[in-house]
């Protein structure tokens, strides 16, 4: 039998497949989640995220020490608040020497090239669990109203030393208040990636425990995307090019590799991927039953997104991933 094409002739060793291998995932390309809580020498594990824990401000600049010296360039942060200290309007969020403020501080004095990224809605802050203001009577998110305190959080944010705003809210027309409000305070240089394709998902349930800031009443589908849809993904993703972000998002992440690749061809920004709480937990959990290998399961899900066209991943694997990524290189 003659064939010409023997595809398999590429994959017979693992040399000549790491000499024709298309992606791989470095340290380099990942983002690490980071909750931060009061108090000092303060470890909270949370229950639906195995392996993962609030952390209070000092183990928060040891945990990002510890990714830096991996390899990780970033962490995101963010913070987990008492209960009074939410408000109808989120004050907190401002607060110059808030806990999430004076985390900023800590970090980026204790690891000055180390990128901090920092969280932009208000449903940390927000006694009604949403990332913009609510009407009390009717219940609606408010958009227009919410744009100003989004904006001041995010110069607060930048004031204090964050490097990358990340707009999670959803708010139509927030990238270009919040680039606005940064420039004229001058903060020309601080990033924006924007949440520009961000599901109303089911996949954010642990994530929500670890913040304790689901909606109180509601969800969230009137300003996250509806899960059936990629062009209007399209859509936003003009939007915020225009408005002035530099790095794009989609959210969640494994279950929207379709939209990631669309993004990557269709703008000339930069995509990151947000490979969710409940993505993790899903890993963790199986693995910890013995129904997946895990470690294995974590690469081929990282690598996807690489493969898909993501350029970075935000990712609660980050320290898993980098640890292995040094053991097998060392
Ligand atoms: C809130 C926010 C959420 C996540 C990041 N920022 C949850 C939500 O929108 O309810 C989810 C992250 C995750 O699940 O890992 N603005």
């Amino acid at each position: 039998m003659t064939l010409y094409h023997r595809p398999r002739r590429n994959r017979k060793n693992e040399a000549m497949r790491s000499l024709v291998r298309e992606h791989s995932v470095t340290p380099k390309d990942l983002i690490a989640p980071l909750f931060v809580i009061e108090g000092k020498g303060q470890r909270e594990e949370i229950a639906s995220m195995p392996g993962y824990a609030r952390l209070s401000r000092d183990l928060i600049v040891e945990e990002a020490r510890e990714l830096w010296r991996l390899g990780v360039p970033c962490v995101s942060l963010f913070p987990a608040l008492s209960d009074d200290l939410k408000d109808s309007r989120g004050t907190e969020s401002t607060n110059p020497d808030g806990l999430y403020q004076q985390t900023i501080r800590s970090l980026k004095e204790a690891l000055p090239d180390m990128l901090i990224m920092t969280d932009v809605a208000l449903d940390p802050y927000s006694s009604d669990g949403h990332d913009g203001l609510v009407n009390p009577e009717t219940g609606e998110i408010l958009n227009d109203e919410s744009l100003d305190i989004l904006a001041k959080m995010a110069v607060s944010q930048a004031k204090a030393g964050s490097d990358i705003i990340g707009p999670s809210d959803m708010m139509d027309g927030r990238v270009r208040a919040i680039r606005r409000a940064l420039d004229e305070e001058g903060h020309s240089q601080t990033s924006i990636m924007s949440y520009t394709a961000k599901y109303a998902s089911s996949f954010y349930g642990p994530f929500r425990e670890a913040l304790d800031s689901a909606p109180k009443s509601g969800d969230k589908k009137t300003y996250q995307m509806d899960f059936s849809n990629s062009k209007e993904a399209e859509k936003e993703a003009l939007f915020d090019q225009e408005e002035g972000a530099d790095i794009l998002m989609v959210k969640p992440g494994l279950p929207y590799l379709d939209v990631i690749a669309k993004l990557k061809q269709i703008s000339h920004l930069p995509i990151a991927a947000y490979n969710v709480s409940g993505e993790y937990s899903m890993i963790k959990a199986a693995s910890e039953r013995g129904w997946l290998e895990g470690e294995k399961v974590m690469v081929e899900s990282l690598t996807a997104f690489k493969r898909a066209g993501a350029d970075m991943i935000l990712t609660y694997f980050a320290k898993d991933m980098a640890r292995l990524y040094n053991s097998v290189e060392s």
